[in-house]
C-alpha cells in the first residue's frame, strides 16, 4: 500500500527527528530530502554547475557527514532557488514517496509540490529562536565551534530565501496539520506528530 507521509516547515525545526521517529513508529521509510539539496550545494561549492550536479546526483552522495554543516545549509538554499534544480530532484523524490510499505519525507514543498496528493501533510514550526538553539546544542554537541547567534543568524537567512523564492516557497499546504514545537520537548513533538499522522490513516 502507497502511504505518504509528507512533513514540511522552516529550518532547525525539528522535521528530521520528528520524521525518523514517525518512520521507526509505523514501519515506513524516511527520506530526508533536505540532504538532496545539500548534496547538490555541497558539488556546486567544489565546482559543479548546479543543474548537472542535480541531474547527476547519487544518493551515495547524501552520505556524506560533511553535509550537517551550516554553511552546506546554506549553500543548499542558495541552489534551491534554481527552478531547474528542483525540477531535476522531483522524480527522485516522487519514486521514494511511492514505496511499498510507506514512506516519510521531509523537506520544505513535500505537501505543496512533490506529493500534493500525500494522504498526511504535518507542518512543523516553532519559534526561531527555540529552533537556533535546539541547533545550536546539536552542532556543540557534535563538536563544532559556532555561536547561537551564527547559528540564529543562519536560521533567518534561510527562512527568508526559502519563504521568498518564487519556485516551491516554503508555505504549508491547505491542508496540512500545524504542530507548533516551541513550548514542546523533542518526546512531546514525536507524540504529537505520531497523533497526527495516527488521526489522518484512520488508525486507533
Ligand atoms: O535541517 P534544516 O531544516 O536546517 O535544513 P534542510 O531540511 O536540510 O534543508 C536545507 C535547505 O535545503 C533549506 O534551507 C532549503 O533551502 C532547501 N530545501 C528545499 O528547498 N526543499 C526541500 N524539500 C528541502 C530542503
Amino acid at each position: 500500500m502507497i502511504i505518504t507521509v509528507a512533513i514540511d516547515g522552516p529550518a532547525a525545526a525539528g522535521k528530521g527527528t520528528i520524521s525518523k521517529a514517525v518512520a521507526a513508529h509505523f514501519g515506513f521509510a524516511h527520506l530526508d530530502t533536505g540532504l538532496l539539496y545539500r548534496a547538490v550545494g555541497a558539488k556546486v561549492r567544489a565546482g559543479a554547475d548546479p543543474v548537472a550536479a542535480a541531474q547527476m546526483l547519487d544518493p551515495r552522495d547524501l552520505e556524506d557527514d560533511g553535509l550537517r554543516t551550516p554553511a552546506a545549509a546554506q549553500a543548499a538554499s542558495e541552489i534551491a532557488v534554481i527552478a531547474e534544480v528542483r525540477s531535476a530532484l522531483v522524480a527522485f523524490q516522487r519514486n521514494f514517496a511511492a514505496r511499498d510499505g510507506g514512506a516519510v519525507l521531509d523537506g520544505r514543498d513535500i505537501g505543496t509540490v512533490i506529493c500534493p496528493d500525500a494522504p498526511v501533510k504535518l507542518f512543523v514550526t516553532a519559534s526561531a529562536e527555540c529552533r537556533a538553539e535546539r541547533r545550536f546544542n546539536e552542532l556543540v554537541g557534535k563538536g563544532m565551534e559556532i555561536t547561537l547567534d551564527q547559528v540564529l543568524a543562519d536560521v533567518k537567512i534561510r527562512d527568508a530565501r526559502d519563504r521568498n523564492r518564487a519556485e516551491a516557497p516554503l508555505v504549508a499546504a491547505d491542508d496540512a496539520v500545524e504542530i507548533d514545537t516551541s513550548d514542546m520537548t523533542i518526546e512531546q513533538a514525536i507524540a504529537a506528530a505520531i497523533e497526527a499522522v495516527r488521526s489522518a490513516l484512520g488508525i486507533c
